[in-house]
């Protein structure tokens, strides 16, 4: 009786804790802790002024850090403020052409009142490519790989204002690739831009422009996680697998193909009959259900070092993973000694804490994560330098604090399911602690950065 009370008042201030946290990551999902002013610009300069509207280039600067748009890519929708019509695009088209019927001699590219427009595919001959156009939409992240983070085309707008004072900017922009996540603010009228030419010796500049900035929300872009991480260690033999239906239970056989068996006759048949329109995942059949696991290995414990090895698994039979990546935050990021068979550059979202790393493939190597199976993943060691004052195995302390994979937030194992060093008491409180410091700190992070 005598020792239950406290025993009560610790589960309850547990309880207390996890529910304000838990609150805390939902008010605040829409805002991306390790990547605050991530986004993708669009930008709208009109380059010329015609008899009926104007000539303008459009580009899409991918801002973030590590959110990369793979294929089929995007397209990018909005609503004429008129009746303004496409007559010409160059290096992107417009997916329908819409009711032209009111014109009788040349017939407009699109008459659509809210066009969606999407890039070219590679291989576009050279006469209808524009500046870095044609990647099928594909858009690079702003780390991975700045010049292919963006993408333009141009457009010749008709029936549209033909001065700065009455041209009317479109509206209601959409970005998407091609799901939903991505919300766009309204189109703002910024200073004109400056084109500087390539011998540097001549600034030319745009007519008029305008900007409309778009931001990611994982919770719109789709109501369950795509990854999940699972732990071990060199000292302890439990492996704690990824938090069972991280990304979704697995229904039974009432509901064929909410997964399949590796070794199922029914597979092969799933797989080559899959319509290539469907981006779904079609996973293996796991207690997490999620197309890709990320396992950190705390493998060998050295004098001043310490190695850890990652391997990402894809489980998913659908999607073969181009150019992926993954950023991990860990208190040590900011002594990475070594990293082996992945690219690595430190991310600082705020300046003074230097935790965040992204990774990504090498080239031609291991830049593509192959679909589920025997070559359905890639592996990497990291070795760090260990700092005295910081460094424990205790604790959960070697694991990582945040994991992301091609920009989603992945599912940890609670922070009591860690493997733990043999033989260290008290580990309910502890874990208990650490949970509310984490916690604290982040809130603490994000109000004061907010
Ligand atoms: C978009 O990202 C750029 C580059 O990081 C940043 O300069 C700009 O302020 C961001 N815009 C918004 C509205 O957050
Ligand atoms: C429109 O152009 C005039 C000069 O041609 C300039 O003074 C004015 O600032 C421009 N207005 C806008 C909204 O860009
Ligand atoms: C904006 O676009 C969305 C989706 O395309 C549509 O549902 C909504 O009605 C549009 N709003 C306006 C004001 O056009
Ligand atoms: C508009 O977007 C361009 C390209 O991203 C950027 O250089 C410029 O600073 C933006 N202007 C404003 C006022 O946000
Ligand atoms: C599968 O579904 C049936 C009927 O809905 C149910 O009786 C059975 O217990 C389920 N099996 C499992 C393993 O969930
Ligand atoms: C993944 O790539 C391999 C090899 O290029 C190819 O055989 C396979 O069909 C691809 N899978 C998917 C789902 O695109
Ligand atoms: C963060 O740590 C990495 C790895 O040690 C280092 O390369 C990078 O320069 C550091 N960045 C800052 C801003 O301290
Ligand atoms: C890296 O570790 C060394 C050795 O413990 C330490 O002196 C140094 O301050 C650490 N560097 C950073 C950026 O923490
Ligand atoms: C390893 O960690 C688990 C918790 O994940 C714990 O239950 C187990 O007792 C630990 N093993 C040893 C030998 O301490």
């Amino acid at each position: 009786m005598i020792r239950s009370v406290p025993q009560f008042i610790s589960f309850a201030t547990f309880l207390v804790f996890v529910l304000s946290c838990t609150t805390s990551f939902i008010a605040t999902e829409a805002y991306d802790p390790l990547d605050p002013n991530g986004n993708i610009t669009i930008k709208w300069d009109i380059l010329s002024w015609t008899p009926d509207g104007y000539v303008a280039a459009v580009t899409l600067f991918n801002f973030q850090k590590y959110r990369h748009i793979q294929a089929p890519g995007w397209s990018l929708g909005w609503t004429w403020a008129k009746k303004e019509v496409i007559w010409n695009m160059v290096g992107g088209q417009a997916t329908e052409q819409g009711d032209c019927s009111r014109f009788k001699t040349t017939l407009p590219h699109c008459c659509k009142k809210t066009p969606t427009v999407v890039d070219l595919l590679p291989g576009t001959p050279y006469n209808q490519q524009y500046t870095n156009c044609c990647k099928g939409g594909v858009l690079s992240s702003w780390v991975q790989d700045p010049e292919n983070a963006v993408g333009s085309f141009q457009i010749s707008v008709g029936q549209a204002g033909t001065t700065n004072k009455t041209v009317r900017l479109p509206k209601n922009f959409t970005l998407n690739t091609p799901g939903p996540g991505y919300t766009c603010a309204r189109a703002k009228v910024v200073k004109p831009t400056k084109f500087i030419s390539s011998d540097k010796r001549r600034v030319t500049q745009a007519m008029m422009t305008w900007n409309v900035t778009c931001t990611y929300s994982q919770i719109l872009a789709q109501k369950t996680p795509t990854c999940c991480v699972s732990l071990s260690s060199f000292y302890n033999d439990t492996i704690v697998p990824c938090p069972k239906c991280s990304c979704g239970c697995q229904r039974n056989a009432t509901h064929p193909g909410s997964c399949v068996e590796p070794d199922s006759p029914y597979l092969a048949s799933v797989v080559s009959a899959s319509n290539k329109n469907s981006y779904t995942p079609l996973v293996r059949c796991t207690a997490h259900m999620c197309p890709i696991r990320v396992h950190w290995h705390v493998k060998v414990n050295y004098k001043q070092y310490w190695r850890v090895k990652v391997t990402v698994t894809n489980f998913n039979y659908r999607m073969n993973y181009s150019d992926w990546n993954m950023v991990v935050q860990h208190p040590n990021f900011d002594n990475l000694t070594q990293i082996f068979s992945y690219n690595y550059k430190s991310i600082t979202p705020y300046a003074t804490i230097n935790d965040t790393g992204m990774l990504w493939g090498i080239k031609f190597y291991n830049d593509i994560l192959m679909q589920a199976g025997p070559l359905g993943n890639v592996q990497s060691e990291l070795l760090f330098q260990k700092d005295e004052a910081t460094f424990t195995f205790d604790k959960g302390w070697a694991f990582p604090r945040r994991l992301y994979f091609n920009g989603d937030n992945c599912v940890m194992p609670p922070p009591d399911a860690y493997p733990w060093l043999p033989n260290s008491g008290f580990r309910q409180y502890v874990s208990l602690l650490t949970l509310i410091m984490t916690c604290l700190s982040t809130i603490a992070v994000m109000y004061a950065y907010a």
